[in-house]
């Protein structure tokens, strides 16, 4: 590397370490290494927010400290403690993870990409999440945080690959856990989707889009990260939505079966029994809902 390219990104890890070492959060799975916890808390952050994670997390980690008594669980109490959370596929690929990693890893998450890649809701994100957070690797974690501030340094929209090796090219040797960390908040606090605060950000100096930010009308500035890699899309509304009518159905299954009768109604779904029966087989193919008799019942 040449002594410039080294300095500059040098002085930028002091900036940002920097500014993290007075604005970070203190968040609980940031106080664990356990890979098994980390995954569970990775998982939880993929599609939701950090608020509203904290007591899931709390309640799962309690509960299903390691991934054999996870395993060991029924999946309809895995779902059931998921309650509310959203995306409940998401509890039954962990599930499904834990009796893998049980069964083929001796109990332990694995540490290589290719090994975690094949866990079932692991993708590249959350396998680079585990290998940073929990195993301290080397690696650039892109998520949409990630993605917005890296489109944003760079000043224009980055293919995926692109972004991911930027993204690695730019961890510190050897403190890619606090690296990478510190990227979250600052996405999560300063250089946020909608209203950046670049008077306040520590990457202002070598921020491409800081520059135009700073001197224009928010409508003179078309922001890099829209459609860049690893950031997310918006989500399509939830009101009247299949997610919200299927989030219905198991929120009343996780208090007990119900005769399949029930199901219009409990997914406020009356008068439409074409959808309710699509949505229905759409679970049960999903194995979050099973049917016996004329019961439907979660898992
Ligand atoms: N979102 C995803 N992973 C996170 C983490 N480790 N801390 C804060 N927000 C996150």
């Amino acid at each position: 590397m040449r002594h410039a390219e080294s300095d500059a990104r040098g002085s930028r890890h002091a900036e940002l370490i920097g500014w993290w070492a007075s604005e970070r959060r203190d968040l609980p799975w940031r106080r664990t290494r356990d890979p098994w916890l980390v995954l569970v808390s990775e998982v939880m952050l993929q599609q939701t927010q950090v608020d509203r994670v904290l007591s899931y997390f709390k309640a799962f980690a309690e509960r299903w400290p390691t991934p054999e008594q996870c395993a060991a669980a029924e999946l309809a109490d895995v779902l059931a403690t998921w309650q509310g959370l959203g995306y409940p596929r998401r509890a039954r690929n962990l599930w499904r993870t834990a009796a893998i990693i049980t069964e083929h890893h001796d109990g332990r998450v694995p540490a290589d990409l290719e090994h975690l890649l094949a866990l079932p809701g692991v993708g590249p994100y959350t396998a680079r999440a585990v290998q940073a957070f929990a195993f301290g690797i080397d690696t650039g974690v892109v998520d949409t945080n990630v993605g917005r501030i890296l489109a944003r340094w760079t000043g224009r929209r980055l293919a995926p690959a692109e972004a991911q090796r930027i993204a690695d090219e730019l961890v510190p040797a050897g403190e890619s856990w606090a690296w990478n960390q510190a990227m979250m908040d600052l996405g999560a606090q300063v250089c946020t989707k909608r209203d950046p605060s670049c008077i306040r950000c520590p990457a202002q100096p070598w921020c491409a889009w800081a520059g135009e930010v700073l001197g224009s009308e928010p409508s003179d500035r078309p922001d890099p990260a829209d459609r860049s890699a690893g950031v997310s899309a918006r989500q399509a509304p939830f009101e009247g939505s299949d997610r919200q009518a299927r989030g219905r159905l198991l929120a009343a299954l996780s208090d007990g079966p119900l005769p399949t009768e029930r199901a219009a109604a409990a997914m406020g779904l009356e008068g439409d029994a074409g959808r309710v029966q699509r949505l229905v087989d759409e679970l049960i193919a999903e194995g979050l809902v099973s049917a016996a008799g004329d019961r439907l019942r979660l898992g």
